[in-house]
């Protein structure tokens, strides 16, 4: 079979570390279902960014398979379960929730010994899925200019440092040196052209550039805690390894951001993007690297940020009469101010009774 082989090839050249992980020879394959797809809804004021799902209930999920990234055979599916995905949008930020079942494994300070997940999203128009872009130049020779549409723009999130529940991201200190780092909980903003050329925003190969930022936020949560007051670092591990229970991971991204660099994707409120989803997993206690990890797809999956629906929905009758009564109340406001003018006119001018103004409007 093709892609057996495919796969041995790609297992022949594992190196250690994400960045130096794709040394394949031989074609990609991906036979990726044409049907799956992510949906952002417009559901403003639902979701609070806490690391908690039970506000997402409402909110339908996409479930994926998690199979090794790099070698995406049945077989080697991650154990601990599958992988859903909810996105929605306020008109202003996209939120994401990530639910992956998985026993509770954290060491405090090792982020390869804790579970960590990755967003990836498509920024120039030839950026491939394989290969994060598929830019063919190498460590030495990747620009802006000859890399130039392959850019992918992505949110790595570890939490050997991060407190559960608690915020991490884009905070003033890093915004403020203009680059896409997080020195609190590691929940970084990355762009790439190819797993050679990965950079924090605003660090490049030919020079930094000191207007890029962190523009995103997330939190973590293990559902085997007890909900608390909030935790604080003392309180690591947080609960007992080994017990069975969901990762939870959530993010927010403002839709635009003021990137000048073409470092972060941009979303638009009925349009349609792409995006994938990694994950790393400490299996069996070891310790993961960089190129170790899971993908809900083998391809990009595409991503729907939805309009409000009351405002194309014909059976919104609700907001129809909404819609009415607000011009029945701005008619009636443009009326009484009109006959309190005509009432309030001082003295000498004749009197005009309310009902001949009325006729007369
Ligand atoms: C860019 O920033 C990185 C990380 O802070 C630093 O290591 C590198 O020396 C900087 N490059 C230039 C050209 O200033």
């Amino acid at each position: 079979m093709v892609r057996v082989s495919l796969i041995l090839l790609v297992l022949g050249s594992v190196l250690i570390g994400w960045t130096s992980s794709h040394q394949e020879s031989g074609d990609w394959s991906c036979e990726s279902d044409s049907g799956i797809r992510v949906q952002a809804e417009f559901r403003p004021g639902i979701v609070t960014l806490d690391g908690h799902a039970d506000d997402w209930n409402d909110i339908d999920g996409f479930e994926f398979s998690l199979l090794p990234a790099l070698d995406p055979d049945d077989d080697k599916e991650y154990k601990g379960g599958k992988m859903t995905v909810k996105a929605l949008h306020d008109g202003k930020d996209l939120f994401f929730l990530l639910q992956v079942d998985g026993d509770y494994a954290y060491a405090k300070g090792n982020n390869n010994k804790c579970p960590s997940v990755a967003l990836m999203f498509p920024i120039g128009d030839h950026a491939t899925y394989h290969n994060m872009g598929g830019c063919k130049e190498g460590t030495n020779s990747c620009t802006s200019k000859t890399c130039k549409g392959h850019e992918v723009d992505m949110m790595h999130f570890s939490i050997g440092n991060a407190i559960p529940g608690r915020l991490y991201g884009g905070n003033l200190i890093d915004n403020r040196d203009g680059n896409g780092g997080d020195r609190f909980g590691h929940l970084v903003d990355l762009y790439a052209w190819n797993p050679h050329c990965r950079y924090i925003d605003g660090i490049g190969p030919s020079g930094n550039d000191s207007s890029a930022q962190n523009n995103w936020k997330g939190a973590w949560w293990h559902t085997i805690f007890t909900d608390h007051s909030g935790f604080v670092e003392e309180d690591s591990p947080y609960g007992s390894d080994g017990q069975k229970g969901t990762y939870l991971f959530e993010f927010s991204r403002p839709l635009r951001t003021m990137d000048r660099l073409q470092q972060d994707a941009q979303f638009t409120i009925s349009g349609s993007s792409k995006m994938a989803v990694a994950f790393w997993y400490p299996v069996d206690g070891n310790p993961w690297h960089g190129s170790g990890h899971f993908s809900i797809n083998c391809d990009w999956i595409p991503l729907d940020i939805s309009p409000s629906s009351s405002m194309l929905s014909p059976g919104g009758s609700g907001d129809v009469g909404g819609a009415i009564a607000l011009l029945f109340s701005v008619v009636s406001l443009c009326i009484s101010v009109f006959v309190g003018y005509r009432v309030a006119r001082p003295k000498g001018i004749p009197f005009t009774p309310v009902g001949t103004t009325m006729e007369n409007l």
